[in-house]
């Protein structure tokens, strides 16, 4: 059986390495998207300190689907291109955002929530350059406090997320 470790003080690189370690030992020997995403995100939200919301959303057609979360009840579609999850999901890119109230179009599923981060999902079939770069979803973290987020929270989640893609049948 799988066991928490305690939460890091601070999310430095260095937690993140091990926070890393947990999840690719969480993801070991199961493929399925549902259980995987749902797994990840319990142990972002319970081993990183200061969220107050992560979890998954899923690009169907234009539009991005709620998935796998810790934290309220959340916006369930969001269009490609709209909040900070369809900019950073249109755009490809990592989403850092110190104060969500500053970022033109945020959607405000949580009241709370003052900061952000947004990890696009990319995937592909191995060897198939093509749809490497395909757009499969976002991972998204809130947080009640002001920037909360930083270069190194943005690299440590990449990296996550990238260990997810590889161990994770996503379509
Ligand atoms: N704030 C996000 C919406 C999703 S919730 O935070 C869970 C956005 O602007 O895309």
């Amino acid at each position: 059986m799988f066991a928490l470790r305690s939460a890091p003080a601070e999310s430095d690189s260095r937690s993140y390495d091990e926070l890393l370690a947990q999840a690719r030992a969480l993801l070991a020997g199961e493929r399925d998207p549902t259980a995987n995403a749902a797994n990840l995100a319990s142990l972002l939200f319970h081993c990183l300190p200061g969220l107050n919301w992560t979890g998954f959303y899923w690009l169907r057609g234009p539009e991005l689907v709620l998935g796998p979360f810790q934290g309220r009840p959340a916006c369930v579609r969001i269009p490609l291109g709209r909040g900070v999850c369809g900019t950073a999901a249109l755009d490809r890119r990592t989403l850092v955002v110190p104060d969500v109230e500053a970022f033109p179009g945020h959607i405000a599923c949580d009241s709370a929530s003052r900061s952000e981060l947004v990890v696009p999902i990319l995937g592909g079939r191995p060897g198939d350059l093509q749809s490497a770069a395909r757009v499969l979803g976002v991972l998204d973290l809130d947080s009640p406090a002001a920037g909360r987020f930083g270069a190194d929270d943005a690299r440590g989640l990449e990296a996550i997320v990238a260990a997810f893609v590889e161990a994770t049948d996503l379509g």
